[in-house]
């Protein structure tokens, strides 16, 4: 590998980006092209040495992440992302929280589970979290997932739920920040309902948490669950209004735009490369995936991931190729428009002296890097295999 071109850029994110691009056949042989950089992020001084290595710090710590989700079938095929990166040490997963979402809480714990087995992690903690949002819960938005969020798959086991922690999720979020402060990378996967009651209940995390990658909202104002709204953020748009303003570390969100529009991954190379894996976890989400596949029209030549994106951009920055930083909320009471996420895009504010940007929204990702992380997920066997 050579470094190919230093980029500086002080102007608008204060810190600089770098690009490595490769120039090793082997490189070349697991996808990466000339062009396509295999390191190209915005970075601080701190983070390159722990990553290029400089004297004691040169062996890469593992990130420790808290994975809160609605399991959910992207929730898991997601989580199985993460698992994976766990049982190669380059993660440490402190804790899963469940939150309500594509299913009633209790549901998503038993997903959990059944996706910490099929991945070969039984023993990751997981905690229940709230059991509806902040306000209100809607009632149109389940079932997008079937009535158990796993499509009402049978498979004919229970996974052994009396493993949840007793501690509740909220409770757990701000403890392990607090315990490792600037050190925990937090991955919201559903509703905001678990990490906005963290933020008001203990303030100091919202600085102490390393960067908070988001699946939710959308940036060009198109909805899936209504007409303008993003799933996550209308289930809970308070929730997302209170983490959105609140927040004070780095936040990259994955928007429904960044899903289903330009991130094009073909229904060919997921039914038949990454579906003839042969492992536990990868007949879990053939099967979860099934019923869908079976009757699909919106988009049929195109896989559409959601928390799989906002996951790969948390386990690998190499994953974001394009991202811009804004000032981002939430409508609250629109007739048309709640829980559609609202950005700030006026030229004359953004390039402005007072201007300040909450959230990171990341527009574009590198579909092989995306691709190789899916597929080392589905591939890798568990010991007791
Ligand atoms: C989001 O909504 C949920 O149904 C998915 O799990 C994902 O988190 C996509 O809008
Ligand atoms: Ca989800």
């Amino acid at each position: 590998m050579r470094v190919r071109k230093f980029l500086f850029s002080f102007s608008t994110q204060t810190s600089f980006y770098l690009t490595v691009r490769p120039r090793c056949a082997h490189l070349r042989r697991q996808g990466f092209s000339c062009n396509t950089p295999i390191f190209s992020t915005r970075r601080t001084l701190s983070s390159l040495a722990r990553t290029f290595g400089s004297g004691p710090e040169a062996k890469k710590m593992p990130g420790k992440f808290i994975i809160d989700c609605d399991a959910g079938v992207d929730d898991a095929m997601a989580l199985l992302m993460a698992i994976d990166a766990h049982k190669r040490q380059e993660i440490e997963i402190l804790a899963i929280t469940a939150v309500n979402g594509n299913t009633q809480v209790d549901k998503v714990l038993i997903n959990i589970f059944r996706t910490l087995d099929a991945g070969g992690c039984p023993d990751i903690p997981v905690h229940r979290g709230s059991e509806s949002a902040l306000i209100m819960t809607p009632k149109d938005a389940e079932g997008y997932h079937g009535s158990d969020g796993f499509n009402d798959v049978q498979f004919g086991t229970t996974p052994d739920v009396t493993r949840v922690q007793e501690e509740g999720a909220v409770l757990a979020i701000c403890r392990h920040v607090r315990e490792n402060p600037g050190e925990v990378t937090l991955v919201a996967l559903g509703p905001l309902t678990n990490v906005a009651l963290a933020f008001k209940l203990c303030p100091d995390i919202t600085s102490q948490i390393k960067e908070m990658f988001i699946m939710g909202g959308n940036c060009e104002g198109v909805g899936n669950v209504s007409m303008s709204a993003e799933f996550n953020f209308y289930v809970d748009p308070e929730a997302a209004f209170v983490v959105l303003n609140k927040n004070n570390c780095p936040t990259y969100i994955a928007t429904w735009e960044l899903c289903y529009k330009y991130c094009k991954v073909d229904m060919d190379w997921r039914l038949n490369c990454l579906g003839k894996i042969d492992t536990p976890q990868a007949k879990m989400m053939n099967a979860l995936e099934k019923v869908w596949y079976d009757n699909y029209s919106f988009h049929p030549d195109h896989f559409i991931m959601c928390d799989q994106l906002a996951m790969a951009a948390a386990l690998d920055v190499r994953v974001m190729t394009k991202t811009k930083r804004h000032w981002a909320t939430i409508e609250l009471s629109g007739l048309h428009t709640k829980g559609l996420m609202v950005m700030e895009q006026r030229h004359a504010i953004c390039n402005g002296p007072k201007f300040n940007s909450n959230v990171t929204i990341i527009e574009r990702v590198d579909e092989m890097a995306l691709k190789n992380l899916l597929l080392r997920a589905f591939s890798q066997t568990n010991e007791t295999d």
